[in-house]
């Protein structure tokens, strides 16, 4: 695996290889590589003569300062974990590298933004936003691949490429989930082991929602749901929301629009795990 720092160098890399007519497929990451990140890079290596991967803990999209200090940082085992998949290149910038000056774009996501993740992390899919764009101007791959878990930053980042007009199909992949039925994170590391006992009843709500969505309303589902996390010690739910997979609006009833998600934030302790279930 070819692994470069700089942007000058991975765009002239990765031009040369589109110019021999190599598609490229790109996988984004902050690192702290799981089995859902390689599911990513297995895909892309299948829809792809060429797959890269970055690592970058991008600061921006950081609202708490110490969510960004604890982020797991393990980038010796994640070179061996992307060579064991076959990625052809990782691209691992520095801050310096990425920001030299101070950013100043403000995306405007109408909605979107307004609720769930960007409702309670004020700025974070701002910096998602920019540090994608940045990414695929760096990486003008063919294809991206992200992950269902962040079920939001695909709708942002489908926006900011529409929005941008950038030329590249991004595909959704499903979310990878331990045995347990906890949805694989990167912040999982952070569980202590009790925490990573009681985590996987995130999962185990949701698709008991999605059992009763014809049984009880909207407002009495998410208000059973609520009331079930906290039936756990140190389970704090930060929101629980039936939206529209599209909008991402709050919905009163299932039937209102064609496709619902049921999304969830709870905080384990300090750490803050999210997980979704589409419904209908
Ligand atoms: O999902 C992530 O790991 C990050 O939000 C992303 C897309 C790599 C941007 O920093």
């Amino acid at each position: 695996m070819k692994i470069i720092k700089t942007i000058a160098e991975t765009q002239s890399y990765i031009n040369a290889l589109k110019a021999e007519n190599k598609s490229i497929g790109f996988v984004p990451t902050m690192g702290a590589l799981h089995e859902g990140h390689l599911e990513l890079l297995k895909r892309s290596k299948k829809e792809n003569d060429i797959s890269v991967c970055s690592i970058f803990v991008n600061p921006i999209q950081f609202n708490n300062p110490e969510d960004l200090e604890k982020y797991p940082k393990t980038m010796k085992t994640d070179i061996e974990k992307l060579e064991s998949v076959g990625c052809d290149v990782l691209f691992a910038p520095e801050v310096n590298e990425m920001y030299p000056d101070e950013v100043s774009k403000e995306y405007d996501f109408g909605g979107l933004d307004k609720v769930m993740e960007g409702k309670f992390r004020p700025g974070h899919f701002n910096g998602v936003a920019v540090v994608v764009k940045l990414l695929f101007d760096i990486v003008p791959a063919h294809n991206a691949y992200f992950g269902e878990k962040d079920f939001q930053q695909l709708a942002i980042v489908n926006e900011m490429v529409r929005q941008e007009k950038i030329d590249i199909s991004i595909r959704p992949c499903p979310i990878i989930r331990e045995k347990s039925g906890l949805a694989m994170s990167s912040r999982n590391a952070r569980l202590t082991d009790k925490e990573l006992a009681i985590a996987p009843l995130i999962y185990h709500t949701l698709f008991a929602v999605k059992n009763k969505i014809h049984e009880l309303s909207v407002a009495e589902l998410k208000k059973w749901a609520i009331n079930e996390l906290h039936q756990v010690e140190g389970m704090e739910v930060e929101y629980f929301e039936i939206v529209d997979t599209v909008k991402l609006q709050p919905v009163n009833s299932i039937h209102e629009v064609e496709h619902t998600v049921a999304c969830v934030a709870a905080f384990l302790g300090k750490v803050r795990l999210i997980d979704n279930i589409r419904l209908s």
